[in-house]
């Protein structure tokens, strides 16, 4: 390897991400969710996306043993609920008030996009799972902004296409 693990993660911060919380429930039907940003698109057809979680994070045993997540793109105005779900060992829910979604997964009312996902596979890669999902039920905001993320910051873009 010809590159140190901080240059590495410096090269990855060029690449620009939206911003998405994921939620599912545990055996014993709390819900858990954690900010990500390695959501990425898979297959149209079927409708397959991806996104990984670290083998530290506290949320990954409820992961393995759901059969289904939602994913919560995030609007530009939702900083605040990112950071509220990429902080450990706190109450992730409060004040929210979540919804049911598929297979009682926990929903949030607040969204550019929402996406309820059945789990496809599960993949072990270095210190990540791979998690790639089908994607069952759909929907959006047409005319949100998304929240966007690089080099460790948020971010806004400066152009935005025309909403609607
Ligand atoms: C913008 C942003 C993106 C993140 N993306 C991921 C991710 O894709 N996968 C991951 O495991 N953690 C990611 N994290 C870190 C987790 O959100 C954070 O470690 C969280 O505290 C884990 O919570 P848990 O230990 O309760 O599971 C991200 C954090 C931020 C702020």
């Amino acid at each position: 390897m010809s590159f140190d693990t901080r240059t590495f993660r410096d090269a990855l911060g060029l690449f620009v991400t939206g911003v998405t919380v994921i939620t599912t429930r545990d055996p014993d039907g709390r819900p858990v969710g954690i900010t990500a940003n390695s959501f990425n698109s898979v297959s149209l057809e079927p409708p397959l996306v991806l996104w990984s979680v670290a083998r530290q994070s506290r949320s990954l045993a409820a992961f393995e043993q759901a059969d289904h997540f939602a994913v919560h793109i995030l609007r530009i105005d939702q900083q605040d609920l990112s950071d509220q779900f990429a902080t450990s060992m706190t109450d992730k829910f409060a004040g929210l008030g979540p919804l049911t979604g598929l297979g009682g997964i926990p929903l949030l009312k607040d969204y550019a996009a929402r996406l309820q996902c059945r789990i496809y596979g599960r993949h072990p890669a270095g210190d990540h799972i791979v998690f790639i999902a089908e994607v069952e039920r759909l929907d959006l905001n047409r005319t949100a902004r998304p929240l966007v993320y690089h080099g460790g910051h948020y971010a806004k873009l400066a152009d935005m296409p025309p909403t609607g």
